[in-house]
């Protein structure tokens, strides 16, 4: 299967992808029982995770879709990145983060600073895959739904160049 110039084959079937996220949604079901989280699903990627999620949640819950957005700062700050989009107080609140992919886990990382600077009350971080360098580097990732070697992905939310969101199952570039 060819996105723009690259060759992927399936990796996870969009089954598995629905049971593996039925069993994460039990989880979180079970530890939240008396909360009353706020997710932030982080765009662009984890849109059709955040939903399908969502979907089996039973606890009353919210959502707010963050982005991150890098920018120059000043000279003595360099390159920024900073989260935006996040409308409601998260002040006392317990935030679940919800990740397509967590890599070298930089983005994870700085957002968790983030949150905790905000005073959230708890801050965790649900990833539906997380690659070799996350595991081997520790990244605080709670509840992940499948873990990879160092494939690069494409499908269910994912991109390579701004394509293959679209695909219902899961792909990996073939020989990477
Ligand atoms: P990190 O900061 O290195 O953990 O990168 C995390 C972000 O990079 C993810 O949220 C994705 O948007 C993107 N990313 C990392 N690996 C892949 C991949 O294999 N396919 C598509 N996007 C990826």
């Amino acid at each position: 299967m060819k996105v723009k110039d690259l060759e992927f084959k399936k990796l996870i079937a969009a089954s598995k992808i629905e049971e593996r996220i039925a069993a994460l949604a039990a989880e979180i079901n079970h530890d939240y029982k008396d909360k009353s989280p706020i997710l932030l699903p982080v765009l662009n990627g984890s849109f059709m995770f955040a939903s399908d999620l969502m979907k089996e949640l039973k606890i009353p819950c919210r959502v707010s879709f963050v982005k991150i957005s890098s920018y120059s700062g000043t000279a003595s700050t360099g390159q920024l990145k900073t989260l935006i989009g996040h409308e409601e107080s998260l002040f006392n609140q317990d935030v679940l983060i919800l990740e397509d992919i967590v890599d070298t886990g930089l983005t994870l990382q700085k957002i968790i600073e983030e949150l905790r600077g905000l005073g959230a009350k708890s801050v965790e971080a649900i990833s539906l895959l997380r690659k070799a360098p996350a595991r081997e580097k520790k990244i605080d990732v709670k509840y992940v739904g499948f873990d990879l070697e160092n494939d690069f992905v494409v499908g269910y939310g994912m991109d390579y160049d701004g394509l293959g969101r679209n695909l219902q199952d899961i792909y990996k570039q073939l020989g990477n």
